[in-house]
């Protein structure tokens, strides 16, 4: 039978890194969830749809095509056949996202991708609300953490410029499938790990 891993976490707490070496570990497809938003994000600011606008955004679903799948063992996701690539990393999307993915009738389109994914695969997928929302029944939950300066640290390493504290007040404090430990979900905290000691502690929560 086909089975989800949740990974959720704040923002730079590593857990995209972790998802992805625990994904080659285990031989699994991980699915990146926040680069769904993220897309929805991009295609609204090429619109020129303000992400404050939510009717104008809920409008805009109705018109694009939204495709999920996966190469190799990494999601991929195009709209209206246009794969965005690194243009979800800038610093326009990283200032949008949380606006946008606070409108309800954003997650529920997503979420729906999200799930879908079980019909013809397992996966390791990371967001914010794998957890608590799109796989409640799972066992495999883990919570990625890491101290706030860690976070920044990593973040601005990378060369992005990301208001990291802005996104998590936000992502904790909306109203709809807001930033939680999840029930049943095992907190791990990276600040003192490496890549690999973390992946190892990893393996060890989902042993139990
Ligand atoms: O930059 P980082 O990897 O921490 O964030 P991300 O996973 O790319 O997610 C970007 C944004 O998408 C978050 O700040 C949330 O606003 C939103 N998101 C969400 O609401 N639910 C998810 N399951 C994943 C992301």
């Amino acid at each position: 039978p086909r089975f989800a891993i949740a990974i959720d976490g704040p923002a730079a707490s590593g857990k995209s890194t972790l998802a992805r070496r625990l994904a080659q570990r285990l031989g699994l497809v991980m699915v990146n969830s926040g680069a769904m938003y993220r897309a929805v994000t991009w295609k609204a600011l090429q619109e020129n749809i303000d992400p404050a606008d939510s009717a104008a955004v809920v409008a805009m679903l109705d018109r694009i095509s939204i495709h999920c799948g996966e190469t190799g063992m990494t999601s991929t996701i195009t709209i209206d056949g246009v794969d965005p690539g690194d243009e979800l990393r800038a610093e326009a999307i990283n200032s949008n996202v949380s606006a946008i993915s606070a409108i309800p009738e954003v997650r529920t389109l997503l979420v729906d991708l999200q799930r879908n994914y079980l019909d013809h695969t397992s996966v390791i997928m990371e967001g914010r609300d794998i957890g608590s929302v799109v796989f409640p029944d799972t066992p495999f939950k883990i919570y990625v953490d890491a101290d706030e300066a860690v976070r920044s640290a990593r973040r601005s390493h990378v060369g992005e410029v990301d208001s990291v504290a802005k996104r998590d007040a936000a992502d904790s404090e909306r109203k709809h499938a807001p930033l939680v430990v999840a029930e049943g979900a095992v907190v791990l905290d990276t600040s003192h790990h490496t890549i690999e000691s973390g992946v190892d502690a990893a393996i060890e929560i989902l042993k139990q």
